[in-house]
């Protein structure tokens, strides 16, 4: 399997085979984190990470897993670039993007939330730098998809279910089992990126998935639609509620955070304080014990920053069935072989 080259910009558009290729060599990476098989695969080579929004998982798992694989990983903010915009004169991406292929071995981009002015901007700012660069662009989280936090996500709940965090990737073992979805209030105006990516991994490995939450709040239909039928191809069920506890009966993996409500974009800007005010509305929203106590033993999982108090209680995030820090964890790993996979040679 050849994924040298390849642009990363959701897991939708890589086959199975290649979503398990990068989940088995993250864990052999992550058994042998230092082995001599992998410290030199990114030798002088250096990842371009382009951020227009803060981080803490993203930007601190990819320079450690570029400097373990014996390359750099570079921080670059927009504001230091001089690019063209829609409100300023500057450079293109056409240019940008052609220049960077000349000196890196791969592009990340971050674009979320208030730097973008409708969605799907900054999809299509990905794929405009993907169509003019000549190395891989890989999403490190945009209005659309987080791939990189859907194989952790996959390698986590594999570990759980099979041998446990660690101890190598099974992810057949969470054919079958039951993803709930679950939408979290609070004052955070997310993005679609990481719940999208959620429910379209989550379903390519043959879960039943169900989402929860207030009506208003559905997310982009086309992908919605991918998911449904992602499952229906399967043999699994996609189902959606909007009661806030019916979701948890049954449930193996529940998934609680807040996402923006499809008129969060109006006249070319985020509208933060709307979306606030109606998202605190819903304060039943929340997962709790009680509503734990309605699946089948079901782990909590978030892609963090956990939104504590809001989208979970403390119970439930620090809980014994909580493992938020393990897919954390994995985002290094997961990230480490799709690095070494697309940018480390043939
Ligand atoms: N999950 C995630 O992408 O975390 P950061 O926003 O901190 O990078």
């Amino acid at each position: 399997m050849d994924l040298y080259g390849r642009d990363l910009i959701t897991s939708q558009e890589w086959a199975v085979e290649e979503l398990e290729a990068v989940l088995d060599l993250a864990a052999r990476m992550k058994a042998d984190r230092y082995g001599p098989a992998y410290t030199s695969l990114l030798r002088h080579k250096t990842f371009f990470m382009f951020f227009y929004n803060p981080s803490v998982r993203t930007r601190q798992s990819f320079e450690v897993a570029a400097t373990e694989l014996g390359g750099h990983a570079q921080f670059l903010e927009p504001k230091a670039m001089r690019l063209k915009t829609a409100k300023t004169a500057g450079e293109t991406v056409e240019d940008a993007a052609q220049v960077m292929s000349r000196y890196a071995a791969g592009l990340g981009i971050r674009i979320l939330e208030d730097q973008i002015g409708a969605y799907g901007e900054g999809d299509a700012l990905l794929r405009e730098y993907a169509r003019w660069g000549s190395i891989p662009v890989i999403s490190m989280a945009h209005d659309k998809f987080h791939p990189c936090q859907g194989l952790a996500d996959i390698m986590g709940w594999s570990e759980w279910f099979g041998a446990g965090p660690g101890k190598g990737v099974d992810p057949t073992v969470l054919k079958g089992k039951k993803l709930l979805l679950s939408w979290g209030h609070g004052a955070l105006v997310r993005s679609w990126s990481s719940v999208q990516e959620a429910i379209l991994i989550a379903s390519r490995f043959g879960m039943d998935v169900t989402m929860a939450y207030p009506e208003g709040f559905d997310l982009d239909p086309q992908v919605m639609g991918w998911a449904k039928d992602n499952c229906r191809a399967n043999g699994r069920t996609f189902e959606i509620t909007h009661d806030s506890q019916a979701g948890y009966e049954g449930a193996h993996v529940v998934y609680a955070r807040h996402w923006m409500s499809p008129q969060a974009y109006q006249d070319g800007q985020l509208q933060k304080a709307r979306e606030t005010e109606m998202a605190l509305r819903y304060p039943e929203w929340i997962c709790d014990a009680a509503k734990m106590a309605l699946t089948d033993n079901a782990i909590f999982t978030h892609p963090m920053p956990v939104d504590r108090g809001s989208e979970v209680t403390d119970e439930v995030a620090s809980g014994p069935r909580s493992c938020v820090y393990d897919v954390a964890e994995n985002r290094l790993h997961v990230q480490k072989a799709v690095l070494a996979l697309t940018m480390g040679g043939r």
